[in-house]
């Protein structure tokens, strides 16, 4: 992501990377299927997910490789947890732990009320020591921003400190009500789409991000 591609806020990263929009094209697709839609989701959050923890700490150890012994770094101090706001969140949660296993996992259960549009919580686990972690909070999509804030809400309840939001596709609307509730915390976008409708989808987005990755339509 390009320094200069953050016309939202300084910790506010806009992805500019041709073969994030390449797949996200996929994601758009009405006709791609629940297969291909959930491993394309994989593989974004995979991406997003190199960027988020770019600033990760890291020690150099000695590793002794089939040649030479070597100093190589490790990442080491806080630890990671990644939060899937459910249920659409689990879809990036998997790609995350396919690339940094060793992340702990808690899960927010957060649903759209369809005609208010207001965020009802019904579930919330979090791992332990939450407030000496990096918290990766993951949901696909930032639509109205109300489901964000109120898992981050949440989050920081229970003690997070350093958090860091990651979806593939926001809405201007919602970008700017999540930076404005919670400054602190950095945000990772996959790509920001036009508008909301009045039903508070993201246009021209993808659907429902939570009945594709399940084949619940
Ligand atoms: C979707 C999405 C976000 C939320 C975004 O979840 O995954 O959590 O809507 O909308 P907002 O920014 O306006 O709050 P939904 O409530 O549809 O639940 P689901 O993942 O269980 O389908
Ligand atoms: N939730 C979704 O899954 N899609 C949208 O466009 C908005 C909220």
């Amino acid at each position: 992501m390009s320094a200069e591609n953050k016309p939202y806020g300084e910790n506010v990263y806009v992805t500019d990377h041709p073969l994030i929009q390449h797949k996200i094209t996929i994601l758009r697709d009405k006709n791609t299927g629940t297969n291909l839609f959930r491993s394309t989701v994989e593989e974004i959050s995979m991406m997003i997910c190199y960027e988020a923890l770019r600033d990760i700490q890291t020690r150099l150890i000695e590793v002794e490789t089939p040649l030479e012994v070597c100093q190589s770094p490790r990442i080491t101090g806080k630890k990671v947890a990644v939060i899937p706001v459910l249920r659409a969140g689990l879809g990036m949660a998997s790609g995350i732990l396919r690339v940094y296993s060793e992340a702990k996992m808690g899960h927010i259960g957060m649903e759209r009320n369809e005609n208010t549009h207001e965020p009802r919580e019904y579930y919330c686990k979090l791992p332990k020591k939450i407030n000496e972690r990096v918290v990766l909070v993951v949901d696909p999509m930032l639509a109205t921003g109300g489901s964000a804030i109120d898992a981050i809400d949440k989050i920081k309840e229970y003690g997070g400190k350093r958090i860091k939001f990651l979806c593939i596709i926001a809405a201007p609307e919602g970008i700017e009500k999540l930076h404005k509730a919670h400054p602190d915390v950095d945000i990772y976008i996959g790509h920001v789409d036009r508008e909301l409708n009045e039903n508070a989808y993201i246009c021209p987005g993808l659907g429902d991000a939570g009945d594709r990755i399940f084949g619940t339509l």
